[in-house]
């Protein structure tokens, strides 16, 4: 009897050990696998080196956006989203890598909220990787999809910024849907800043008043592309430049289209783990 007892009392204590260690932190999401909104306080993907995680973060009981965010701000600081216009329920929603190649976020319903474009893909797994970066990788490593592609309001560090790419601003603070500032490659090659609004659209930035050379760009280039190094200088393809302030490797940083209509680069303190406008 103290035998059967003390078995089954092993038995639970072993279980119990591996839910612990179970239901921890992943670099990657396999395929076939998925993440439930109700695991959102210990079941997140995060990047090898720590500095991202990816998971569902919520604001109350019912508004929940599957997101990757720096894991060390002092308040979450996200970087990108799934649908930021369609948050999902705080109970029963699901992002999965689906058995058809696809990542999937369904709401609780059932209804398909976001999907990646890779259906019938070679897709096994998703990665973070440490640059932020969620990546859909075939068995051989190749990226046959990555959040990179498709920014919201923040561009990161080595994250290529195309013709095909925008930043478009949060609505207002404490509401990720999108906004009306927009950042992006206008017709003639040149980078700028347009207000969106319901009702007028205009170029604010650079001025509207001066012409491209004026302004310091040039047009001619029709390449369209620009990045922010690890350095911290931003280089693009009509000529638009700057640096950080705090110039020089080992800062985390971020590019961000902000809800009052400023494009602002970041730097986080990592003692304070706040962010200084660099
Ligand atoms: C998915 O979209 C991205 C960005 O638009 C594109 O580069 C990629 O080729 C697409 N993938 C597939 C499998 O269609
Ligand atoms: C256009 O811009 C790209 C990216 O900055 C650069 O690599 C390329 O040399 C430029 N082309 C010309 C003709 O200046
Ligand atoms: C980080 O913040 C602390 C406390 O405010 C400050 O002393 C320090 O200089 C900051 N570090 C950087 C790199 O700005």
């Amino acid at each position: 009897m103290g035998n059967l007892f003390s078995s089954i009392l092993l038995i639970l204590l072993i279980s119990f050990f591996f839910s612990f260690t179970t239901s921890k932190t992943q670099n990657f999401l396999q395929r076939g696998s998925s993440l439930s909104v109700e695991d959102d306080s210990d079941d997140y993907i995060t990047s090898p080196d720590k500095s991202f995680t990816c998971g569902f973060y919520g604001m109350g009981e019912n508004a929940y956006w599957f997101s990757i965010w720096f894991t060390n701000s002092k308040e979450r600081t996200v970087v990108w989203m799934a649908n930021r216009n369609r948050p999902v329920n705080g109970r029963g929603s699901r992002i999965s890598l689906q058995r058809d190649g696809t990542m999937m976020l369904r709401d609780a319903d059932g209804s398909t909220v976001w999907e990646t474009n890779t259906t019938s893909t070679d897709v096994d797994r998703a990665e973070l990787l440490d640059t932020g970066n969620l990546v859909l990788k075939d068995p051989r490593g190749k990226i046959l999809w990555q959040s990179f592609d498709f920014p919201t309001d923040t561009l990161l560090p080595n994250q290529i910024f195309t013709t095909s790419t925008k930043l478009i601003s949060i609505l207002r603070r404490g509401d990720f849907s999108s906004g009306y500032f927009n950042f992006l490659f206008d017709n003639d090659n040149v980078l700028r800043m347009m207000y969106d609004g319901p009702e007028i659209s205009s170029l604010y930035w650079p001025n509207p008043d001066w012409d491209v050379f004026q302004n310091g760009r040039t047009n001619y280039n029709s390449s369209r592309i620009a990045v922010l190094d690890e350095m911290g200088r931003f280089l693009s393809s009509d000529q638009m430049s700057f640096k950080a302030s705090d110039m020089g490797f080992g800062v985390k940083r971020r590019l961000t289209m902000d809800y009052d209509g400023n494009l602002r680069l970041y730097s986080l303190n990592h003692s304070t783990g706040l962010w200084n406008i660099s």
